[in-house]
Order: structure tokens, then sequence, then C-alpha cells
């Protein structure tokens, strides 16, 4: 058997991870370590092989906490746990420099401590800031880290410290960078999945901007394929760029979905922009499709009728969510605007 732990197993992408790798290799064990915050959520692993899924509770800024739980002999470390929303970011940055920059820390030196034989490092074209608006450009493993949020700017932070951890320590590490993931269970505060249950409450969708920011979007399973790829076959010390060659303005995405359930466009408010907000995203993949031998498999028709069909099929996952929390969240941030 082989052992893993992977941080942030009950978030959106983590959880998918999860499912993705129970369900296709039947060699590996996996802890999975998160601290459930606000957006952990253990119904995300409803369904996953129990016999080779072991969950512990945990906060990656516990030293103590992750030796405890990380196992003997483990062959990697796949670093998801993140605070991981932009706009939480804007209206408070601390958790993100704690977790993303210092949990990250922790999580490099627990693997030289136990001598974890990979590190893998997952995340975000956002490190590279935003490419103007219909250009030829796109982002390639060397184009220069230039955040723009306190969300990304944690995430650049986090890349440095793994390059250190590689260079000084000769730790081996592989960073992947991906876009805009979408499908089930992703937090309904994020575009698709808000979109898609407010159409289906026939709610105001509240777009920021003029709805122009340009964003790559690739299929979760598809980003979850390429991180195990690049366990598997990635250069120690190299970058990954993983993307689907999808770009959608944001009002397009909105309209597609209101298309998809049969819900008119006026559904649709505009609403003030997001501080900073990014005008373009687009990912050069070439270089995981050569060297990793990685290429998505759902097109962006096919990858959004079906989490569109899950949030049909799961309205309890999202209610749950709803009547949490959350909604005082959502009311601060868009609140006023949809009043
Ligand atoms: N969502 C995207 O489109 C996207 C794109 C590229 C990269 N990424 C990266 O992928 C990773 C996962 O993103 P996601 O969308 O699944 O995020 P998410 O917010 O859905 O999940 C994050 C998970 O990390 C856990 N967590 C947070 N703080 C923790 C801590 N201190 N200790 C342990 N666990 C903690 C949460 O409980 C949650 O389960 C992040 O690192 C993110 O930066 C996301």
């Amino acid at each position: 058997m082989k052992r893993i732990f992977v941080t942030g197993g009950a978030g959106f992408i983590g959880s998918a991870f999860i499912h993705l790798i129970l369900r296709e290799t039947s060699d590996v064990e996996i802890v999975n370590f998160d601290a459930l915050t606000y957006a952990g959520n253990p119904e995300n692993l409803t369904g996953v092989d129990e016999t080779r899924h072991t969950f512990v509770k945990g906060d990656i800024c516990d030293k103590a906490a992750v030796l405890a739980a990380l196992p003997d002999d483990c062959e990697a470390i796949f670093n998801f746990a993140a605070e991981s929303h932009v706009d939480r970011s804007i209206s408070s940055a601390d958790e993100f420099v704690l977790t993303n920059v210092l949990g990250t820390q922790v999580l490099l030196d627990a693997a030289r401590a136990r001598n974890v034989r990979r590190f893998i490092q997952v995340s975000t074209d956002e490190v590279m800031g935003s490419l103007p608006d219909e250009s030829n450009l796109y982002f390639t493993e060397i184009s220069p880290l230039k955040p723009n949020s306190p969300y990304a700017a944690s995430k650049a932070a986090a890349e440095h410290f793994v390059r250190a951890a590689r260079e000084t320590f000769g730790l081996d590490t592989v960073i992947t960078r991906c876009g805009n993931n979408y499908g089930p269970r992703q937090f309904p505060e994020k575009l698709i999945p808000l979109m898609i249950s407010n159409a289906m409450n026939d709610e105001p969708l509240p777009v920021y901007g003029d709805g122009r920011n340009v964003r790559d979007w690739i299929y979760v399973e598809d980003h979850a394929r390429a991180i195990w790829l690049a366990f598997e076959r990635g250069k120690a010390g190299e970058i990954y760029n993983i993307g689907a060659r999808n770009e959608q303005y944001n009002i397009d995405v909105v309209k597609a979905i209101l298309d998809a359930l049969g819900k008119p466009h006026s559904l649709i408010k505009f609403v003030a922009d997001r501080l900073g907000h990014d005008r373009r995203y687009a990912i050069e993949a070439d270089k995981s499709e050569t060297e990793l031998g990685w290429k998505p498999l759902t097109n962006w028709e096919e990858g959004l009728q079906k989490t569109i069909e899950w949030y049909q099929e799961n309205q309890e996952w999202v209610a749950h969510i709803r009547n949490g929390a959350y909604r005082d969240y959502y009311q601060k941030m868009y609140g006023a605007s949809l009043k």
C-alpha cells in the first residue's frame, strides 16, 4: 500500500481528489487532515472507501498535530488546505497568511523531519496576476509572480517557501498551478455554484462589474487527475500549469447557467466590482500535456451540465450550508447591492 497525506481533503478540490484516487487505484491509503473550517464539509466524503481513508481533524499550522497524523513511510504530502476565497481575503487577510503561508511551512518541515518522498503544493494561476483583456498572452511556468489579491499573495508566498525547501534542503517538491475549477461540491459562495443555486431559487444573480472578466475554467476531476500525474511523473523542483484552454466571460457563464435551467436573463443583477478584480486569466498547459501526459477529459458543455445536475440532485447539501453561517457572510458581501 502507498500511504499519502492529503490536507484540506474535506474541501471542494481535495475531496474530488480523494474520490478519484480511491476509485481509480487499489493500492493507495489516504490520511485526510483537515481543520473543517467553514469550507470543509465531511459530507463531501460520503461514499469514499473508508477502509483506505482515515479522516483526522487538525490545523496545518499545528506542528505537533501534523507530525502525529503523518503516517510512517509516507509517499507524499498533497497540500490542498488553504483559505481559498478572494473576497474573504479582501475583508481580512490574517487567516490567509496563517494557513496558506505558515501552514505550508509547517508541512514542509514535517516532510523533511519524516522523510516524506514528495511534496505536492496545490497552487493557483492567480499568483501570476492578471492578463490584459483580449490579448494573445498566456500564463506559463516562467511568468513572473505578480499576485493582486491578499489570497493570491499568500499562495505566492507559499510557493516561495516550497521553492526554498527544494533549494536549501533538497526536498523533492512539485508545484501545480491551476485555473478556476468547477464541479460538484464547490462551496456556494464561488461563482458557478452561487449562480446555479440562486437561479434554482429564482433569486437575483449578482455579477461583478461589467461581467467581462475572463476565467479559464476546468472541471475539478481533470484538475485532480493532473495533480496525481504531477506526483507520479513530475520532475522534482518543477512547476506545472494546469488548464483546459476554456476561457469564458463571467457573464457568458451566468447566461449559460440560466439557459440550462430555463430561467430568464432578467435575474442577472450587476453589482459594484470586486476591489482589484483581475481581468483575465488564461493558462498555457503545454508542459503538463507533454511531460505529464495529461489532458482534460471533460469539455465545458458536458462539465457544466454535470455540475448543474449535481446541484439539482443535492439540494440538501446546499441547504445545510445556506442555513448556516454562510448566510451572514452572503448578506455582508452582496446584501446592499441586492436590495
Ligand atoms: N477552487 C479553485 O478554483 C482553485 C484553483 C486553483 C487552485 N486552488 C487551490 O486548491 C486548493 C483547494 O481549493 P478548494 O477550492 O478546494 O478550497 P476549499 O476552500 O473548498 O477547501 C479548503 C479546505 O482546506 C481546509 N482548511 C482550511 N484551513 C485549514 C487549516 N489551517 N488546516 C487544515 N485544513 C484547513 C478547509 O476546511 C477546507 O476543507 C487551495 O490550496 C486553493 O488555493 C483552488
